[in-house]
């Protein structure tokens, strides 16, 4: 939560806190106390990021609460070199720097260290596995964007109360997918981690059981890999962002997680066919994101379930942005009633009068505009909102009528025109059509009377 408590850090003051902040050193940090917004106590922060930096500072004063040494250019971190000694010290963020050496001891001094970043180095492996020996109180432990192949064992058995781990990015997908108790026996994650990043690790397979024990999991991101199917993950799981994988279905086979509240498959190619029921599972599914999925065509209309009648589904957000689909199904527009936000932009949507139905859901249309006809021809990228009713006339029979309608009133129109015509005609020229001849009269040898004497 700290990224939350740093939301709510307040300016107080800029003093000067010495040597990493006086003007007359070598440094030139930047030098604030603020107040924990939660604890209202004050937080001295140290701010000496991008100031090409090479070795780890000498001396790191003891009120320091928080050190960024970000974006600069330290390699090692020895203690036969530097030593950092801070019983105060809480966060310490190294990421961007070169460091490809870290010694077992450097960190035995920092005993209420809570959240080490150490994310963009160039860190192959740690040591012998003791070099988190002191550090019991970190609960952020930040290993991604750096080239570790291998871990030495038990090397996170001395973090128990470790909470968010990453170590995205980096070549040891191999490594951790080598048996099902990597995590917790060969590594010692404690079980009571609650977010695990591992993006990245070209992971296609993980062994049966792998997450098991860690009932306490909420956070599980495991984007960019090469997975083919989605994995089984802990069922406490409430965010998984399975985006950037092989994976070209989805069923509810492999989503029956009751507790998961965002779940994330953007960016893949691979995926055609979401199943029916795909998602009806998910009771408690507040944001669903498939985005960047150009070969996902269809967004069938039971992948929810029946909309209209499933009322255990309360989705609040959904992104089906930049995808191949060209029609929403209506009965969508049940779950819309009670969504904040829906992204629909970027599709091919073909403009006819079965998905005119959105327009009532402007308000809550990300970005509306940029949800564009791409057929008929005649409409193609105009704006789905801004249609007017002569674009699809058929669409409102209201104002112009059904096309059978219109087709009869045009026979009718026609046939009364030709008539009109007829009559104008025999009024002419009556004579020329009936003949002098045939005028009944007196004299005429049709006459009724002259006939009937005859008789
Ligand atoms: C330190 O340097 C900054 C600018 O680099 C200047 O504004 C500030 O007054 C200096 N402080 C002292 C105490 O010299
Ligand atoms: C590592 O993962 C955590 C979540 O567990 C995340 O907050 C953090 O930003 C990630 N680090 C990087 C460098 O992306
Ligand atoms: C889970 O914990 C049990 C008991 O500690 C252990 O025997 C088992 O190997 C663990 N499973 C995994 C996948 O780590
Ligand atoms: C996990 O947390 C529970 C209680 O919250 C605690 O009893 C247990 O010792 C913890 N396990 C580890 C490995 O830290
Ligand atoms: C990913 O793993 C496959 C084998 O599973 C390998 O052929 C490929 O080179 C790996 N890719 C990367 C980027 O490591
Ligand atoms: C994805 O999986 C298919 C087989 O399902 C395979 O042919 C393809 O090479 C895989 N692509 C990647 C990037 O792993
Ligand atoms: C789209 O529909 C076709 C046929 O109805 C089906 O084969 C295909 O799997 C569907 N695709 C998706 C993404 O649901
Ligand atoms: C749209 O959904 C309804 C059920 O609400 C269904 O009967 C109909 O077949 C669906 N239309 C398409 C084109 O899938």
């Amino acid at each position: 939560m700290w990224r939350v408590i740093f939301f709510f850090l307040v300016i107080v003051d800029s003093l000067v806190l010495g040597q990493l902040c006086t003007n007359d050193t070598e440094y030139q940090c930047k030098c604030k106390q603020w107040t924990d917004g939660e604890s209202h106590l004050p937080v001295d922060v140290v701010d000496c990021s991008g100031l090409k930096i090479d070795t780890f500072p000498n001396i790191i004063e003891e009120y320091i609460n928080y050190l960024s040494l970000s974006v600069n250019n330290i390699e090692v971190l020895d203690p036969k070199e530097q030593k950092l000694s801070s019983t105060d010290l809480n966060i310490l963020i190294l990421s961007y720097n070169k460091i490809h050496s870290i010694s077992d001891e450097f960190f035995l001094n920092v005993n209420n260290l809570r959240e080490l970043d150490l994310s963009y180095n160039y860190i192959t492996t740690l040591g012998d596995g003791n070099i988190f020996q002191n550090l019991n109180q970190l609960t952020r432990l930040d290993l991604s964007y750096n080239s570790i192949k291998t871990l030495p064992d038990t090397v996170f058995g001395t973090l128990v109360n470790i909470r968010y781990l990453n170590m995205s990015y980096n070549a040891i997908g191999n490594f951790l997918t080598s048996s099902k108790d990597v995590l917790t026996q060969k590594l010692g994650i404690s079980v009571n981690i609650t977010h695990l990043s591992l993006n990245g690790l070209n992971i296609t397979d993980l062994p049966s059981g792998y997450f098991d024990n860690f009932t306490n999991m909420k956070y599980l991101s495991l984007s960019d890999n090469a997975f083919t199917n989605i994995p089984a993950v802990p069922y406490s799981i409430e965010y998984l962002d399975i985006s950037g994988n092989n994976i070209t279905y989805i069923s509810a086979r492999y989503l029956n997680y009751h507790s998961l509240k965002v779940l994330k498959l953007n960016r893949m190619p691979s995926l055609t066919n979401i199943h029916h029921y795909a998602f009806y599972n998910l009771f408690n599914l507040e944001e669903l994101s498939i985005s960047d999925c150009p070969n996902v065509n269809n967004f069938s209309y039971l992948a929810f379930d029946v909309a209209s009648k499933n009322t255990n589904l309360h989705p609040k957000y959904l992104s089906l942005a930049r995808n191949g689909l060209t029609t929403l199904n209506e009965s969508y527009k049940y779950f819309f009633n009670n969504m904040d936000k829906v992204d629909l932009r970027h599709n091919p949507w073909k403009c006819d009068c079965d998905i005119l139905w959105l327009m009532e859901f402007e308000s809550i249309l990300y970005q509306s505009h940029e949800i564009k006809c791409y057929a008929p021809d005649d409409i193609k990228y105009k704006s789905l909102i801004d249609l007017k009713e002569n674009d699809l006339v058929e669409c409102h029979p209201e104002i112009y009528g059904k096309k059978s309608h219109r087709i009869l009133i045009v026979i009718l129109v026609s046939t009364v025109i030709v008539l009109c015509g007829l009559i104008f005609y025999l009024m002419k020229y009556p004579q020329s059509w009936l003949g002098t001849n045939h005028v009944v009269g007196p004299n005429s040898p049709y006459n009724l009377a002259s006939t009937s004497e005859h008789i």
